[in-house]
């Protein structure tokens, strides 16, 4: 998810596109760049956020009144100066950004090489860019029909703006999965990948669809579509102010980004899981495949929410590859003399990547010849940089201290390698191999059900905010979800909560249940299903309060719950990606009930990059 920035018309151009891209650093901030019309095409683009580019840029002639921006969150390539966007083609006549994924752009890459064409960094954006230059060249067309052409070829998603030198006022721009804003002003056009780099010139937009292109001049906006037909622009009047465009119109960043889930999950999963073929593709694994399968034991290592991360996927390594796994919090490995044996395999698990015990604790297993596989979500990071290999997640930034997207985004890419290593093993029986498959590409499509039903669970929120404690309790796949669930609610709303394995609850935590502590159940259907209903009537007898995550359907559980918050039918192994998200919005509706700050709670910061 990057920020991009567009304008053309009689105003200075350069300091509405450094505004704009301020304005949306929340959508991505490891590298940013500028393309000027200023007599000539001229770029200026650097790894950092948008403040040092700015203090680059002091004193330089950037008079221009026309000019595109981006605010990066790198995808391909690590966050580099040659990275960052915009690109020049190598005519150097085009610049271009790009919000999205080239899914082909090695393919199309392949082909531009052998025609002799050169890249100066990693990034699909440059391919694109010098595809189409290249289709223009070849087929002697204007720019608009090159890109016409040049997308009917791709697969993947983009908003590109495109600079040409030679028509200094236009742009052009076109999107397919990825956002992008067009405002209208009085002989001015803006653009945006939502309004807030335009809200304060102008409240008329027009939002592009899938497979439309714009081309954009001071006093002409004309949309067409691929087949080159004409559309009617949409003209809308926008309500919505600042800060809640920011948030893609939701109160908090912890709000979106837990609605965001069926797409980043989706996005995990996308060029990646072909259930219909029955492969999963993840370079970054592939080439480690022998020593995974060959493994006699995998660590893995993380903190907090990641490390909840780790714990469901030692159920799930177990399960399907029959590996030993060990699941390790970072801060505890790094200090003790760990026991690393050759062929081990270490699977660091981060969000931001920073987090310094995680990094630590892998630069000591490196040290001891361990293979150090990442499951990151920031490119480029520097647990990334320091792994051998691994895949990142996708899930686009976090803003929201609160791990939610990135929690189920790591659940989805470790169930992939476990898929992918269990294949190669002969681990998994084939039939149930393709179900899982199959039932994983329908995850997004579940979350979304669940979302839908996130009104109730506002309601029993409101219901047990001024409980002074929680029990969350869970068994198998479902205890490492309790244990995300109790440690949400603590971080969000400030209330004790505690994460337990259900059958533990016998010895000694039984003593605290009374009529004062709810108990959540993670319940969905399940191999243990049995087992946690006993342990529900457990609780009942001592009159405590039961809330439970159960499985649509699910009468007993419903019977033995004060209330019940429903997630659709799914393999146990796929289960957690459902089961965590009314515990996310239980934590989220809690915090905000008792008047908490969600995004950013007391004593907490997104990424602990401090011992
Ligand atoms: C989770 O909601 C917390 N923000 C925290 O526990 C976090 O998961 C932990 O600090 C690890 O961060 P990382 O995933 O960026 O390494």
């Amino acid at each position: 998810m990057c920020g991009i920035v567009g304008y053309t018309g009689p105003r200075e151009a350069y300091p509405i596109i450094i505004k704009g891209l301020k304005r949306l650093e929340y959508r991505g901030y490891d590298s940013t760049g500028v393309a000027l019309q200023n007599g000539g095409l001229k770029v200026y683009k650097k790894k950092g956020k948008v403040a040092d580019l700015e203090e680059t840029l002091v004193g330089k002639n950037l008079h221009a009144h026309a000019g595109i921006g981006h605010t990066r969150w790198a995808t391909h390539g690590e966050p580099s100066d040659l990275n960052a966007h915009p690109h020049r083609s190598s005519s150097g006549k085009l610049a271009m950004i790009h919000n999205g994924i080239i899914e082909n752009y090695s393919q199309l890459k392949k082909e531009l090489t052998n025609k002799g064409y050169q890249f100066s960094s990693e990034t699909d954006t440059e391919v694109l860019l010098n595809f189409i230059e290249e289709i223009r060249n070849n087929n002697q067309c204007d720019l608009e029909e090159a890109v016409r052409i040049a997308l009917k070829r791709v697969t993947g998603a983009y908003v590109i703006l495109l600079l040409d030198e030679d028509k200094p006022e236009t742009i052009i721009a076109a999107r397919k999965g990825s956002p992008l804003v067009i405002g209208i002003g009085k002989g001015e056009h803006f653009l945006g990948s939502d309004a807030s780099p335009m809200l304060e010139y102008t409240k008329e937009v027009v939002y592009v669809n899938d497979y439309e292109l714009a081309i954009i001049k001071p006093d002409e906006l004309i949309l067409k579509n691929l087949g080159n037909e004409k559309i009617t622009p949409y003209v809308q009047r926008l309500d919505l102010e600042l800060a809640a465009i920011e948030k893609g119109g939701y109160e908090h960043f912890m709000l979106k980004e837990i609605f965001e889930q069926p797409q980043t999950i989706y996005d995990c999963l996308r060029g990646r899981l072909d259930a219909t073929e029955g492969t999963i593709t993840m370079s970054g694994i592939q080439q480690y495949a022998e020593q995974l399968v060959s493994a006699n034991r995998i660590i893995m290592i993380a903190c907090g929410t990641s490390w909840h991360a780790g714990l469901a996927a030692e159920y799930i390594f177990e399960e399907l590859c029959r590996i030993n796994v060990e699941v390790e919090y970072a801060s505890e490995f790094r200090y003790r003399n760990p026991v690393i044996n050759p062929g081990d395999v270490i699977i660091a698990i981060s969000q931001s990547g920073e987090t310094a015990d995680t990094l630590v604790a892998i630069e000591n297993a490196k040290s001891k010849g361990a293979i150090i596989l990442g499951v990151v979500n920031v490119v480029g990071s520097s647990i990334a940089r320091t792994s051998h290999g691994g895949a990142y997640t996708h899930a686009g930034p976090e803003i929201g201290v609160a791990s939610t997207k990135a929690f189920t985004a790591q659940l989805a890419v470790l169930t992939m390698i476990a898929l992918k290593i269990g294949y190669i093993k002969g681990t998994i029986p084939q039939q149930r191999y393709m179900h899982l498959l199959n039932e994983l590409q329908e995850i997004p499509e579940k979350v979304a059900w669940v979302l839908k039903r996130s009104g109730h669970i506002k309601a029993v929120a409101e219901k047990y905010k001024d409980a002074r404690d929680f029990l969350y309790l869970g068994r198998g796949y479902n205890f490492p979800v309790a244990l995300e669930g109790a440690l949400k609610l603590k971080e969000i709303s400030y209330i004790h909560a505690e994460g337990y394995p259900a059958a533990e609850m016998k010895h000694g935590p039984i003593a605290l249940v009374d009529e004062e502590l709810p108990v959540v159940f993670v319940a969905t259907k399940d191999s243990y299903h049995e087992k946690i209903v006993s342990n529900m009537q457990e609780i009942r007898a001592r009159k405590g309060t039961v809330i439970s995550v159960i499985t649509e359907g699910d009468e007993v559980s419903t019977e033995l719950s004060d209330d019940v918050m429903i997630v659709p039918e799914a393999d146990e192994i796929l289960a957690p990606m459902l089961s965590v998200v009314p515990l996310q919005l239980l934590a989220y509706y809690i915090g905000v009930a008792k008047g908490c700050d969600v995004d950013k709670p007391r004593n907490l910061a997104k990424s602990v990059t401090v011992e």
